[in-house]
């Protein structure tokens, strides 16, 4: 069989590749190249250049390739331009989705994995989020992605597919300098961009309720979650196998462990031994949660996955690719 790769030339859908390749699984990938890089992908897999939302071309895909399973990861991410954009989010994420899984029911395909985003949660206000923690999105990009999931388990209920929804924290570093991120639109890449360019990193507000008052989130490497990805495919292919039809597993994709945004700051300056200039505290930034930690407890219990590289590891690999990419 053949799993379709949606946004497969993307940061993460490339990683998502290179993981179920290692793995010995066929891929054939789909990308409108709008952001995604076909050189980051390995010359054996086979690269159809358009968008989820060309049923034509979704049907041709399908079919010509035997697919038999869907990792859907093309999508818009940007939560500012959400907000300045929404209807381009809800046509591109959702329409998108939807136009995608019409396909897939017609074609017979049964096995679905679904990019979701610890965006659903909005500002939980708990120490540990937990896949019951109430969906409260604040804002469109979040949106998308939960209407998204309740699209992706309605589809699987009616029409008998194994459906698996990745809720991602915040993902970060490459397995490869290759695969790294080319935006620089996390606190990461923009902390190189700013030390690189002799400016001092931002941080944005420290007064908030934490031990050292900046923000803490839940930073996974990309390649654990390429891993993760592997593993949920594998259970949904089982669960189809097994002919159970519709059944879901929405989990969250952490580490259970929470960084502050000086403690990232303070393993950048490490990491790339620039020092100069000092991070310099900012207003916060509107929407920004204190706190934002997975449990990682579902997906360890339900798929044996659980995370190998910690955010040094993440740092490291990250700034290779950045000084590959700005030599
Ligand atoms: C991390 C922390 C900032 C930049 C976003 C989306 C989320 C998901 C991942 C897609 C925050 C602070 C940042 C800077 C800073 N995306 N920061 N100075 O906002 O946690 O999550 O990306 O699914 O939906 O919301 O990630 O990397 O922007 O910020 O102090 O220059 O770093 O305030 O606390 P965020 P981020």
């Amino acid at each position: 069989m053949t799993w379709l790769i949606t946004g497969g030339a993307g940061y993460i859908g490339a990683h998502v590749v290179r993981a179920l390749g290692a793995a010995g699984e066929r891929v054939v990938v789909l990308d409108d190249l709008s952001s995604g890089l076909p050189e980051r992908l390995p010359a054996e897999v086979p690269v159809v250049e358009g968008t989820v939302l060309d049923r034509d071309l979704l049907d041709r895909t399908l079919a010509g390739h035997e697919v038999r399973g869907v990792v859907h990861l093309a999508a818009r991410k940007q939560v500012g331009e959400s907000v300045e954009q929404p209807l381009r989010y809800y046509r591109e994420n959702l329409h998108g989705l939807t136009v995608l899984l019409e396909a897939v029911v017609a074609a017979g395909v049964d096995r679905f994995v679904y990019s979701s985003s610890a965006a659903v949660y909005g500002m939980p206000d708990v120490d540990l989020v937990t896949e019951d923690t109430p969906c409260v999105p604040m804002n469109p990009y979040g949106e998308t992605k939960l209407a998204g999931e309740w699209l992706v388990r309605a589809t699987g209920r009616r029409h008998g597919l194994a459906t698996a929804c990745l809720r991602y924290f915040n993902v970060a570093g490459a397995a490869a300098p290759e695969l790294s991120d080319v935006g620089v639109s996390n606190v990461i890449p923009m902390f190189f961009e700013a030390l690189t360019r002799g400016e001092a990193p931002r941080v944005f507000g420290d007064d908030y309720p934490t031990p050292d008052g900046t923000c803490i989130r839940d930073y996974v490497h990309v390649a654990d979650l390429a891993d993760a990805h592997v593993v949920a495919a594998r259970h949904v292919a089982a669960a189809s196998e097994a002919g159970g039809g519709a059944e879901d597993l929405t989990v969250n994709i952490g580490t259970g462990t929470g960084v502050s945004v000086h403690e990232i700051a303070g393993l950048v300056a490490d990491v790339t031994g620039l020092r100069e200039p000092a991070p310099r505290v900012v207003a916060r930034r509107p929407g920004d949660p204190a706190r934002v930690i997975a449990s990682a407890e579902l997906i360890r219990r339900e798929l044996g996955w659980k995370p190998r590289h910690d955010v040094r590891d993440m740092i490291v690999s990250a700034w290779e690719g950045w000084r590959l990419r700005h030599p």
